[in-house]
């Protein structure tokens, strides 16, 4: 089919069913009074890249679930504890913290080394530095992108293990781990592999859960091959849920008890504290009888060495006292059922709604997000992988004032500048995410009158165009497009 010669403008001239409450933020905006002709002028600037707009000029922005969350009454009371400053030495931030993790995720504080972070990444940059082996290859179920290029900036391999739709998988728990590739690569790489990943949810394969079998059956190769197991463990709380909702034997247990089962199979876990938990916060912490101490003893001081040059001490993590105390709080009610319940809920009602409007949903629906199949989005267009549609996508809803993600041939493609040829990943996806408790069905509802009126002239969507950062690693933070008709 070819697509007709469109403007920008009258692509997006339409008017929605729906109004939002405009909100940026945990800020409720009364107002939020942007021409389309302002967004484009600032969308045009940024390069049609997402992570480059305004997000005051946002009506609804689901970009991520990153440090995006309102808080509670509770924590903002927590937080103002630590409004003092706190100490530079043992803080009482730091002791409620270490404290609360130890609880939450059942490490034996004995038995196990904690290192503080600000974020995610950091507590990956940490672990993935200190590594040392030559040739090194890691596993995962899928690596999310940050993990991924922490060890791709070492020089160190990192393959997926994605359990494929159909065929033998099961649809409850679309993150596991392919275990029969696992168990090939690891006789495959024998020597090579330090550390085995799980993303729990898996953030790279629609948010999907990884049950509890999964996981178990992960530890035992990974114990007979003699190879860490971690997790990434940002998701914790949701795919807990999950595994009590949708895996036999876990119903009557509770999401405390589920969590910390999960725990028990992993020889560390980097985590953000970013989702659903604060604004900020990140950790890793290792077993000291964890296969990489053996292999690389003197790792856990390296680690702590690391921490103190690039973090601070052991006890700041690069945090201040109202974090640890904001940290410490919501680590203390993200595993509240009821909050879960209603979670993963208005996750799943916002994709209902979205696919009752005849839009390619991703099913069944994650904890944290709602993923648009971008290929099925684009079927029966002349839109191609390289064409970038996702990317097309986001960039024009902008102009609506709605920010999402594109996860897909972009995000998680790779550029080789010397043969000038794309690789994409195996899922192409555009991301709604969910922050906790922010939004209200009317930004749904919104979000969805723009996705059904882009669908239905999906034919007319331009191209997105690299014309800058195509090689960059994570790229999709930095790149810059042109948006043209073909
Ligand atoms: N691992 C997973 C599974 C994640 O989803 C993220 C962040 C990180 C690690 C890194 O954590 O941001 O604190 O450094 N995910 C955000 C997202 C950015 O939008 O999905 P961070």
């Amino acid at each position: 089919m070819n697509r007709k010669k469109i403007s920008l403008s009258d692509i997006t001239a339409f008017k929605t069913e729906h109004v939002p409450r405009p909100h940026v933020n945990a800020l409720v905006r009364p107002h939020c009074d942007y021409s389309a002709a302002e967004r484009r002028a600032a969308a045009e600037l940024g390069g049609w890249n997402v992570f480059k707009f305004p997000s005051k000029m946002l009506l609804v922005d689901l970009l991520t679930d990153s440090g995006t969350m309102t808080l509670t009454h509770d924590q903002i009371s927590e937080m103002m504890k630590g409004a003092g400053g706190g100490n530079y030495a043992i803080s009482e931030g730091y002791e409620l913290l270490k404290e609360q993790i130890e609880r939450t995720f059942g490490f034996d504080p004995k038995e196990s080394e904690l290192y503080l972070f600000p974020q995610g990444r950091v507590a990956e940059h940490a672990l993935c530095s200190c590594l040392k082996g030559e040739h090194m290859v890691v596993l995962a179920n899928t690596f999310f992108d940050t993990t991924r290029a922490n060890f791709e900036w070492q020089g160190i391999v990192a393959e997926d293990m994605t359990v494929l739709r159909g065929g033998k998988a099961d649809a409850r728990f679309l993150g596991n781990m392919n275990l029969e590739k696992l168990e090939r690569c690891l006789t495959k790489y024998k020597g090579r592999v330090p550390i085995v990943y799980s993303t729990i949810t898996n953030n790279t394969c629609a948010g999907q859960p990884v049950s509890m079998a999964n996981l178990r059956a992960t530890r035992d190769l990974c114990r007979a091959h003699g190879v860490s197991f971690f997790l990434d463990a940002c998701r914790f709380p949701q795919n807990a849920y999950f595994v009590k909702t949708r895996e036999r034997g876990y119903a009557d247990r509770s999401i405390d008890d589920i969590v910390r089962e999960t725990m028990s199979y992993a020889d560390g876990i980097t985590i953000s504290f970013k989702k659903d938990v604060a604004p900020i916060g990140g950790a890793l912490i290792v077993r000291k009888g964890a296969p990489l101490v053996t292999r690389q003893p003197g790792i856990l001081r390296f680690l702590r060495s690391h921490q103190r040059i690039a973090a601070s001490n052991e006890t700041q993590g690069a945090m201040t006292e109202m974090d640890k105390m904001t940290i410490a709080e919501g680590l203390r009610i993200v595993t509240n059922e009821a909050y879960l319940r209603g979670r993963i809920g208005q996750v799943a009602e916002f994709g209902t709604y979205l696919a009752n409007l005849g839009l390619p949903v991703v099913y069944p629906f994650g904890g944290h997000a709602v993923y648009l199949d971008t290929d099925k989005f684009f079927k029966g267009t002349d839109m191609r992988r390289e064409d970038f549609g996702g990317i097309a996508l986001t960039s024009l809803l902008l102009l609506k004032g709605v920010r999402l993600c594109e996860l897909g041939s972009f995000a998680f493609g790779k550029y080789d500048a010397a043969t000038g040829q794309e690789t994409f990943p195996p899922h192409n996806f555009v991301r709604a995410a969910i922050p906790a408790n922010r939004n209200e069905l009317q930004d749904f509802m919104y979000v969805g009158d723009c996705l059904k009126k882009l669908h239905d002239r999906r034919d007319e969507i331009p191209c997105a165009v690299p014309v800058f950062g195509r090689d960059e690693p994570l790229r999709h933070f930095e790149a810059r497009f042109k948006l043209v008709n073909r």
